[in-house]
């Protein structure tokens, strides 16, 4: 990472050439687990191989966490960024269900017009998916000076294809309801919210604060990935927007998180980075 303590070890030739000769997987590979998951080495964008990898299957399910075109991976020309968005959201759109749903984590730079978050969302526009929702989820550490709002937030896009099923189930929190009020008549007697709600706790929302993000003493931590989703967020995706059984795909796998999750679920996964 360009503004990390810790340097990038694969940026480094020789190590690079050592490291990527003990990989099973080479550029192109193909692997399937016992368990039906399917593992590749691909770019994103290029639809020939995101084709032959998703062959026979038809996904419900698709959860992208791409490289944010912030400081953390290489920096591009936004335009470029987001033609490069727009192939691979395209061989998504053709690879999923008639009826399924795509999440997207995207950053937006503060400093720098809110890129490519911002623009990732007008190009959407021009694709079949349509939105459904726009989550935010909470860090618990942030960053910034004393000077702005410290940046604790991580963003997350929800569109669908066609009519997927949604599970609301899966949005209640933890949390318990502690407020009361918002009072209403009902069939002649006056009620309070807690009384006319159907859970104890809290629906998640499109603001989740809930969620412990990954640091390096939680068991879930994989040493060295510096972008790792944290389980729980997306272990709630799968079941809000995913059947067991179902198929999900990530295209930008990075520690594995999906894979993951799809097997503590109960669903097929076939996740690739490249
Ligand atoms: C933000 S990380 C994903 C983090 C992941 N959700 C997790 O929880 O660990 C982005 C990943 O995309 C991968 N990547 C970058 N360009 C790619 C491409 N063209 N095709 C596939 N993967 C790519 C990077 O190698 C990196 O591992």
């Amino acid at each position: 990472m360009n503004n990390n303590p810790l340097p990038r070890l694969d940026t480094n030739p020789e190590l690079r050439r050592r490291l990527l000769s003990c990989c099973r997987l080479g550029a192109g590979g193909i692997w399937e687990d016992p368990h039906g998951h399917r593992i590749a080495c691909l770019d994103a964008a290029d639809s020939d191989a995101v084709a032959q990898f998703v062959v026979g299957e038809r996904p419900t399910l698709a959860i992208h966490d791409p490289p944010y075109n912030l400081a953390a991976f290489d920096t591009h020309n936004v335009s470029q960024y987001i033609s490069w968005c727009e192939r691979w959201v395209m061989n998504t759109y053709h690879f999923l269900a008639t009826n399924a749903s795509l999440y997207v984590w995207l950053g937006a730079d503060q400093n720098d017009g809110f890129q490519p978050l911002a623009d990732f969302m007008l190009m959407m526009r021009r694709t079949p998916f349509a939105p459904r929702s726009f989550i935010t989820m909470r860090n618990q550490r942030g960053y910034g000076t004393q000077k702005n709002w410290m940046a604790v937030r991580q963003e997350l896009l929800y569109y669908i294809k066609g009519d997927p099923g949604f599970d609301v189930a899966a949005e209640y929190t933890g949390i318990p309801k502690i407020l009361r009020g918002y009072y209403k008549e009902v069939n002649g007697r006056l009620t309070e919210n807690l009384e006319r709600g159907r859970s104890d706790t809290i629906r998640a929302g499109n603001v989740w604060v809930d969620i412990q993000q990954v640091f390096y003493r939680m068991d879930e931590n994989v040493s060295g990935c510096y972008a790792q989703k944290p389980l729980r967020s997306i272990e709630r995706i799968m079941q809000a927007s995913s059947a067991e059984h179902d198929t999900v795909v990530d295209l930008f796998a990075h520690s594995g998180t999906t894979l993951l999750a799809a097997e503590r679920l109960g669903r097929r996964c076939l996740t690739a980075d490249h």
